[in-house]
């Protein structure tokens, strides 16, 4: 035979083995996770509309709902930076420093509930937190209330967001409006969703391998769904103590919102969407490299020692998972005047 069908025989047989194996990892992954839609999906009783998008946007980059006027939600949740600060903690009302790291807002919408340990159950719910928590913004529902019925040009903004309600500005609409504002911080298109799609291309060998060593070792148990994450409780060292720098013993997770002794060390399952973007990393924000995040992952919840050749995979994956960022025009908001409220720094 000459050299050349030789070859071209070869290849009839190794292509077809491999894009075998890749339908499979494909069709295996389509029954664990799912893409990102490109639209932002549907809050119920609470409809998207244009004007509610551009309220809530403005009370998204809001600093004066914050006791100080100087922390708005961009402040711990920059949507320039993947929606997180890049803090082990974030510092919130006069440079105080939170209990916990604060988790991205990106695609926070398919978590089936909001906060490490679950303590609000949607986005609306949990918008109302920190504008009243004394360690993040430290302000109050009747401050709130009070700060923008002192600025005179939101009166127009709440009245076309919320047409039917005859004194709309108060904090459930607020609330309300944000919401709907970070329904639209979604992060479509990334490589993973495009393999998901059917696109065989979107990922290198050495993410579809990583992507492998994730099921097979079993990291989707947890991590699944939509978000590759956010959708239940898992105890943090279900096999092996992470140690107290990753697990500090006084902050219980879900405990703390049930009292159940069952949920003592018990956290939501963070999503993985945009993981590289995120840093740094866990409840406790101890962990600034990924590769280590992922082999505590091993050791604490599966009892396995990832060799570094397999951490080197999974974390390749894991940055096919970064989407399409929010492309956000920064909003205008309207001027103090004399009769506003002042900031207490
Ligand atoms: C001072 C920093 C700070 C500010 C300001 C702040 N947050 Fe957060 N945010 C956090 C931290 C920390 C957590 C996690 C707290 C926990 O789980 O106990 C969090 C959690 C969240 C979550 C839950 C995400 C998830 O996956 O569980 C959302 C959504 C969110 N914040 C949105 C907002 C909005 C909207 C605002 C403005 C109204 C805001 N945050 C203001 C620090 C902040
Ligand atoms: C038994 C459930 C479970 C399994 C299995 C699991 N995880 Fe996790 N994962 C969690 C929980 C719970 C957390 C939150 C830990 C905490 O409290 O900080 C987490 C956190 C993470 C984080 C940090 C996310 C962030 O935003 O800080 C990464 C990365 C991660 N897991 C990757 C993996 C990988 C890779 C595997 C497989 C090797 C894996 N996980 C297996 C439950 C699980």
């Amino acid at each position: 035979m000459r050299k050349s069908s030789i070859i071209a025989l070869s290849c009839l047989l190794v292509m077809p083995v491999n894009m075998l194996a890749a339908q499979e990892l494909m069709s295996d992954a389509q029954d664990l996770f799912e893409p990102i839609p490109a639209e932002p999906p549907a809050l119920e009783g609470n409809a998207l509309t244009p004007e509610k998008v551009e309220l809530g946007k403005m009370l998204y980059f809001e600093p004066r709902l914050s006791e100080s006027h100087t922390i708005s939600c961009n402040t711990c949740h920059q949507i320039g930076m993947g929606g997180v600060d890049m803090l082990e903690t974030s510092r919130g009302h006069r440079w105080q420093a939170g209990g916990r790291n604060a988790p991205t807002v990106l695609n926070s919408v398919f978590n089936t509930a909001q906060f490490w340990d679950g303590r609000a159950a949607d986005l609306a719910e949990q918008a109302g937190g920190p504008m009243v928590n004394p360690v993040e913004m430290a302000s109050t529902t009747t401050h709130v209330v009070e700060q923008l019925k002192g600025i005179p040009g939101y009166d127009a903004y709440f009245k076309s967001a919320f047409p039917d309600d005859p004194d709309p500005i108060n904090l459930p609409n607020a609330e309300k409006a944000i919401a709907v504002f970070e329904t639209t911080l979604i992060t479509p298109n990334a490589p993973f969703d495009k393999f998901l799609k059917g696109d065989e291309t979107a990922l290198t060998d050495m993410q579809k391998e990583g992507l492998q060593a994730f099921m097979d070792n079993g990291c989707a148990t947890c991590h699944n769904g939509v978000n590759v994450g956010g959708n239940m409780y898992q105890p943090f060292g279900v096999v092996e103590n992470p140690g107290a720098e990753f697990l500090p013993p006084d902050d219980k997770g879900r405990f703390q919102v049930t009292a159940s002794v069952d949920d003592e060390y018990v956290f939501k399952v963070p999503t993985l969407r945009n993981i590289a973007l995120t840093p740094p990393y866990f409840h406790t924000g101890k962990s600034w490299d990924l590769h280590q995040a992922v082999a505590v992952m091993g050791s604490s919840q599966l009892g396995i020692t990832l060799s570094d050749d397999e951490v080197a995979k999974i974390t390749a994956f894991l940055d096919s998972l970064t989407g399409d960022q929010p492309q956000i025009v920064y909003p205008t908001l309207p001027p103090s005047v004399a009769t506003t409220p002042r900031p207490m720094p």
